[in-house]
């Protein structure tokens, strides 16, 4: 794979400052968005004013602390337009939630905002190994998602040539890549694993396809699918994390040079990592719940956003910006079964080390008397598909999984192809337990 380290004149300034240039920065824009909230935003004056806080009463960084949570249900209770700090009029573009559990959750973006936007969209390719001039296939969704535009406009403004091909469509997907020739791909991973399979369906060697950086995110996936999907494409496969309540694509994105967790561009948002059951701020390196403050956003200022991300804090390397390590869910995805705490993540880990089943899965929850069960749905790679190969694949998969995570599990193993494609975010958990 090439050495895509960036060269002296590539970063911009506030990249390579010093920590005391990044604090004292983030303490003057936390001020303005603070001020900015109160000021112009009727929801946030009632949530500080029932706290009893005040713009003013933060002095240093850590004052942060005094000020209320914003969470999920806050947007919800406000819906559509009611938590934004500027005129309808001033939006120029508005995205949303899909909004499969109540109603969605819509953000709201001035022409500075997207400014911003595309601007830490652009560090986060250029940090991927991204140059000007390289065509940059966009293969997140286009729409209310933030992941296509977000991606686009921040691959533009890098000066790179986009494609905006949206997710689906898997064959034609890969003829245009085919055609194009694109440098890098923006898309989720379980749908680059998608895309691999259409690739050896139409029997091109994805080694020698033009990609030599995948930017991958949008959903949980772990350093064992990085490998993968690098071993497959022979090229660099670097993670970008954001949401859409905080920005969308780019709050943080990994280095190509180190792939050691993803630096947060802190100039625009503020971290902290909080005890998730206590509200209470951990120190730098304790593993909690990833909480975002916006620094300069005027349509939708976030203060103290609950992602339920789950995380730590890290010094910079590559980068001074602080680093979240790859993240290992949300608390939402996290499964309680029989006592014991489980992640998809986990799972995708341990099936990657079976060499006989392909990296697709589902989880699917039922529940017979008391007792929740959990079967892994998989599916054999085609040469592996006898039926001693699978059976021979499924117990060491039921045997990784009870010794690594510590939980009983059935596994399912379908033929090729049997595991439901990804052509966004993967749905990893099916819930078939009775409700209530
Ligand atoms: O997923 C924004 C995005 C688009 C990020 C494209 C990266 C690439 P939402 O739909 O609001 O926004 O979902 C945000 O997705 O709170 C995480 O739980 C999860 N997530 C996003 N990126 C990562 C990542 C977009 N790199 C939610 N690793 C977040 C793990 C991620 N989880």
């Amino acid at each position: 794979m090439e050495n895509l380290s960036p060269k002296p004149g590539d970063l911009e300034a506030i990249e390579m400052a010093s920590r005391d240039e990044i604090s004292a920065l983030q303490l003057q824009r936390m001020k303005w968005s603070l001020s900015h909230a109160y000021e112009n935003s009727a929801f946030y004056r009632r949530r500080f004013d029932e706290a009893g806080v005040h713009p003013s009463d933060l002095k240093t960084l850590a004052d942060l602390a005094k000020f209320p949570f914003t969470t999920k249900k806050d947007l919800r209770d406000t819906y559509p337009f009611g938590m934004f700090a500027v005129p309808r009029e001033q939006l120029v573009r508005v995205h949303a939630s899909s909004g499969t559990t109540g109603k969605p959750t819509v953000v709201g973006y001035t022409k500075n905002d997207i400014e911003t936007w595309a601007t830490v969209v652009a560090r986060s390719i250029r940090a991927s190994g991204g140059r000007a001039g390289d065509i940059v296939h966009v293969a997140y969704g286009y729409g209310l998602f933030t992941g296509g535009l977000g991606a686009h406009y921040g691959a533009e403004k890098l000066g790179c040539t986009v494609v905006p091909i949206s997710g689906g469509m898997t064959e034609r997907q890969v003829t245009l890549m085919q055609d194009f020739k694109p440098r890098i791909i923006m898309v989720t991973p379980s749908y680059m694993l998608s895309i691999l399979d259409e690739y050896r369906r139409q029997g091109v060697d994805p080694r020698e396809s033009s990609l030599a950086v995948g930017i991958f995110g949008a959903e949980p996936w772990t350093n064992a699918m990085r490998e993968e999907i690098e071993q497959a494409f022979d090229m660099h496969a670097v993670d970008i994390y954001g949401l859409s309540e905080v920005m969308g694509p780019g709050v943080a994105n990994e280095c190509v040079e180190t792939k050691d967790g993803l630096h947060i561009w802190e100039d625009h948002f503020y971290p902290e990592i909080i005890d998730p059951d206590t509200g209470e701020v951990l120190p730098d390196g304790e593993m909690g719940e990833l909480v975002f403050t916006t620094l300069t956003k005027e349509g939708l200022p976030i203060i103290r956003y609950r992602t339920r991300d789950l995380t730590r804090l890290l010094p910079g390397t590559a980068r001074s910006m602080r680093r979240i390590e790859k993240i290992t869910g949300r608390s939402d995805d996290m499964i309680i079964l029989r006592g014991v705490n489980v992640f998809p993540t986990q799972i995708e880990e341990q099936l990657l080390k079976c060499s006989g089943l392909a990296p697709h899965f589902q989880i699917e929850l039922t529940r017979t008397g008391r007792m929740d069960n959990m079967t892994i749905h998989v599916e054999c790679t085609p040469d592996a598909s006898a039926e001693a190969a699978r059976a021979h694949s499924a117990k060491e998969l039921a045997h990784h999984i009870k010794s690594v995570v510590g939980v009983s599990t059935r596994i399912q193993v379908a033929d090729p192809g049997g595991v439901l494609r990804s052509e966004g975010k993967a749905k990893r958990v099916i819930d078939n337990r009775p409700k209530g």
